[in-house]
């Protein structure tokens, strides 16, 4: 482990507010609330030991936004009605009273959900079966079945669904912002891949028009929650179901979906990557950190994926980004900022951690 240059431990804000430092805990879902999808105790301990630990910035597992065919997992927690958003007040407050500030990413599955208790079966665009199979520690079992290609009505209550929850996790919750999760291959993402995407309506069509559905749910949202909340979409190429996928459109597709966002007025991008630091395209040196500063200029930028070792940390704060967000690294290090300040190696990942099935280990809790 380098040690660290110290650019990630200076303040930055999103939006008006302010992080005290650079670090954030990424979205992890641990699949650890109820089975009506409200947080639980275990939940607020987990999540306060990364602001014990010093994280700035926390942002909470991918929360399902509807009673419809949002939720993605068993035991995921949602947003979708005030129980739900009131359960997670005393985690956000838990948070809040260490230090740390705390992002709610709204998380529509659509195609890849593996767990539902809403409802019977799968939406998506378009009626495309997805690629690789459902994951066996949140539950699933073999192939994904295809879904049914989504309504117009069923577009506009996913966006109402997001938007509602927005105002829930604001005004209820007390979260101090949203991340809208474009990635990874749930809904949204699936609005924006060419192959998950075959609409011809005003949904679908060329890149530009495949991010008409995230660009909705944006506004839908910020008319919701006001100017002041800050308000972001994270974005990757590659998927939970597609680990390799690349836009067909390379650099010309980041700036559309970059630029577009950017026009669009969301306050952060969180741009993810397996490994953010390599080369975004085949043949190119720039990694999508790069392409995302180069198309979205004025943004703040969370950059995340395989940063762990502080160096490249502080590289992809050189590259342009303005925040860091960890996520096995945290998982295995709860308090990396602390033990990095104090010039302490950092544990390594240990993967049973998130087996056989991915909750919170009591281990992750005890102080
Ligand atoms: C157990 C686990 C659960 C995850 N759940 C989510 C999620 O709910 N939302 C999300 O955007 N990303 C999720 N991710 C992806 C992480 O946020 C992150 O992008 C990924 O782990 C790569 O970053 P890392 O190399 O720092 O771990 C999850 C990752 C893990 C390991």
């Amino acid at each position: 482990m380098s040690t660290t240059k110290g650019s990630l431990f200076t303040p930055v804000d999103i939006n008006a507010l302010s992080l005290c430092n650079r670090f954030a805990v990424a979205p992890m879902t641990r699949v650890s609330a109820n089975e009506d999808g409200t947080a639980t105790e275990r939940m607020a301990r987990y999540y306060a030991r990364f602001a014990q630990g010093g994280f700035g910035l926390l942002i909470t597992e991918g929360t399902y936004t509807d009673q419809a065919f949002a939720q993605g997992y068993r035991y995921q927690p949602g947003m979708a009605d005030e129980a739900q958003a009131l359960a997670w007040r005393p985690v956000v407050e838990a948070a809040n009273r260490h230090g740390a500030r705390f992002f709610a990413q709204l998380m529509h599955a659509g195609a890849i959900s593996q767990g539902n208790r809403f409802r019977d079966g799968t939406v998506g665009p378009s009626a495309i079966q997805p690629r690789g199979s459902q994951m066996a520690f949140y539950y699933g079992n073999g192939a994904y079945p295809a879904p049914v290609a989504m309504t117009e009505e069923q577009i506009v209550e996913a966006i109402d669904g997001f938007a509602a929850s927005a105002e829930r996790a604001v005004a209820i919750a007390g979260f101090d912002g949203i991340e809208i999760h474009g990635a990874n291959g749930y809904l949204i993402d699936q609005f924006l891949t060419d192959h998950t995407n075959r609409r011809n309506d005003r949904w679908g069509g060329d890149t530009r028009a495949r991010t008409a559905f995230a660009v909705a749910v944006f506004k839908a949202v910020r008319a919701k929650v006001g100017e002041d909340v800050p308000v972001g979409i994270r974005i990757s190429q590659g998927k939970v179901n597609d680990f390799t996928h690349k836009w067909a459109g390379r650099e010309r597709d980041a700036e559309v979906v970059f630029g577009t966002l950017a026009d669009a007025g969301v306050d952060y991008i969180h741009v993810t990557e397996q490994e953010a630091w390599k080369p975004a395209f085949d043949g190119r040196q720039d990694s999508l950190v790069t392409f995302a500063r180069r198309y979205a200029p004025k943004l703040a930028l969370i950059a995340n994926g395989g940063l762990q070792d502080v160096s490249k940390a502080e590289a992809a704060v050189e590259s342009g980004a303005d925040v860091v967000a960890f996520g096995k690294g945290a998982l295995a290090n709860p308090d990396l900022p602390r033990r990095l300040s104090a010039g302490r190696d950092l544990a390594l990942f240990d993967p049973s951690i998130l087996g056989p099935v991915a909750d919170i280990k009591a281990r992750e809790f005890a102080s």
